[in-house]
Parts: C-alpha cells; sequence; structure tokens
C-alpha cells in the first residue's frame, strides 16, 4: 500500500518513517510513505498557503489552491484503487473496522492534514472523498491524525505485522478488548502472574482469555458488546451471571 501525507510541515513525519514496524514495512517494500508539501504549489512570492475567512472570523484558512495543486502532483498507479482523505474534526469517527476496511478496499491513501482554522471548503467538495477525525477534540493539525490512520491502517495490510495473527489479537479487532498479559518475571513484590499462564495448557489458556476478554469489555466498554454475541462470549456471560435476552443480547449491562 501507497500512503501519502499532503502537510506543511513535512519533518512531523520522520520520526514515524525510520523507527518500528512502519519502518521495517517500507524497507520491505509492502508499504511506500511520502510528504507533498503544498507550499511548493503556492501561488505568490511569499510562498503564501493561507489567507484570511471571507465574511470576516478569528484565524487563516489553508488555501484551496495548493492543496489541489499539491494532491495532483502525487503519482498514482495505472490500477490504483485511491481514496483522498482530509483529517479533521467534523469527518466520522476512527475505528478499528474503518481501518480493516480502508487497508482491504484501496491501494493508495492520501491523507490530507489541516492547520490553521482548517481548508477553504472548496477542498472538502471537490478534491476530498471523506473525512475521517480521529476525536471528539481538536488539536492544531492534522499531522498527528494522519499519523494515527495510517499506523492503524499499516498494522491491516498482511505483511507488515510479523505474523497476521498479532494483528487479530489485539483489541477491537475481534471485537474485544484484550485481556490482561504478563511477561517476565512471573513474580515481583508479591504479584503473581495467574497460574493457567504459567501451565502450558494451551485449551485452558485460551478459555482463560476468553473470559478475562469479555469480563474486561464488560466492565470497561460494555458498549462493545451490544451486538449478536458469539456462543462462546454468551457461554461467559451466563457463567458471569450476566443476564441476556431471547436475542443472545445483554439485558442490563451495568456492573
Ligand atoms: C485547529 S484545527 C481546525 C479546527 C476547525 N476550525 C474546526 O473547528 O473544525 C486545525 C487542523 O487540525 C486537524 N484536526 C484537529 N482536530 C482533529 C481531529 N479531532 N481529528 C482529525 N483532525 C483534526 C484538522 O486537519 C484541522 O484542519
Amino acid at each position: 500500500m501507497r500512503i501519502d501525507f499532503v502537510s506543511l510541515f513535512p519533518e512531523f513525519f520522520d520520526a514515524f518513517f525510520s523507527h518500528s514496524i512502519i519502518k521495517r514495512a517500507i524497507e520491505a517494500g509492502r508499504l511506500t510513505m511520502s510528504v507533498t508539501n503544498p507550499r511548493d504549489f503556492a501561488h505568490n512570492k511569499h510562498n503564501q498557503v493561507d489567507d484570511t475567512v471571507y465574511g470576516g472570523g478569528l484565524g487563516m484558512l489553508m488555501m484551496a489552491p495548493p492543496l489541489f495543486e499539491a494532491v495532483e502532483s502525487i503519482p498514482v498507479s495505472h490500477d490504483s484503487r485511491k481514496r483522498v482523505i482530509f483529517l479533521g474534526p467534523t469527518g466520522q469517527r476512527f475505528t478499528q473496522e474503518k481501518a480493516k476496511q480502508l487497508a482491504a478496499d484501496y491501494d493508495q491513501l492520501i491523507l490530507v492534514c489541516g492547520h490553521y482554522e482548517g481548508i477553504d471548503h472548496r477542498v472538502e467538495e471537490h478534491l476530498i472523498d471523506e473525512i475521517i477525525s480521529i476525536g471528539d477534540y481538536v488539536l492544531t493539525g492534522g499531522e498527528l491524525p494522519a499519523m494515527v490512520v495510517a499506523d492503524a491502517v499499516a498494522r491491516m495490510v498482511p505483511g507488515v505485522l510479523g505474523t497476521t495473527a498479532s494483528g487479530q489479537e489485539d483489541s477491537f479487532y475481534y471485537p474485544l478488548l484484550e485481556e490482561p498479559q504478563y511477561t517476565k518475571p512471573s513474580e515481583y513484590r508479591g504479584w503473581k502472574v495467574p497460574d493457567v499462564l504459567l501451565s502450558g495448557h494451551h485449551a485452558n489458556i485460551a478459555q482463560w482469555r476468553l473470559e478475562e476478554r469479555v469480563k474486561r469489555t464488560l466492565k470497561k466498554r460494555p458498549d462493545l458488546l451490544d451486538r449478536a454475541l458469539t456462543k462462546e462470549e454468551v457461554s461467559v456471560l451466563n457463567k458471569l451471571g450476566v443476564m441476556l435476552t431471547e436475542q443472545g443480547r445483554i439485558k442490563d449491562n451495568k456492573d
């Protein structure tokens, strides 16, 4: 997959490209990442990319021409399934499901980062396929949100993680929260790792993990259980004494 960032601050991405899983995936040729700076497409000699808001108002907006020309300059392969996405608080909220869908449906994402008070609305209307928000709060720029989206999508690209299983075991993929996990030492300050995890009994470990996932989700994010539950989840909930409707949904998921 190819991911292009359109940003006035290319240096924000240096650390992202040069560490850990993203770095290895770029080196292995599974991901291509690149930044295009709209300032390189500014029309006047001061390299201006922002201007005041028509009708009055505080702050500056990113102008349409440098953004259009920056996006249009990005190479697109002939058969590319590409999506141009603006990162902004007015978009649909980003989820694991969305990350999976973007990785499956597209070969190229162009992530456009806003700054200042945002962008000229004509960019949203005529250049962008969709807007994604990373949450109900306002950040200074779209660079962090673009990296959040790129990271989550990259993890869903086949071969980017060491094994496909590791992505599937994370929180939300299933979708349940991940169970508590432990590493060495098996005892620290008197706090012991649960015996079952040291038992080597794979079936018991798998059952313990499922139970812990369901318990943790019930406690911290009961909204994730408001769906058709699997047979295994129903059986754990029965064991926990949680009341279910005839359709297998939780009756009252308050603690
Ligand atoms: C200061 S914000 C502008 C906020 C804009 N005036 C508004 O109220 O919607 C500057 C830029 O940061 C990015 N941004 C801020 N919050 C974001 C969020 N929650 N999700 C995605 N992008 C965000 C957007 O690209 C936005 O154009």
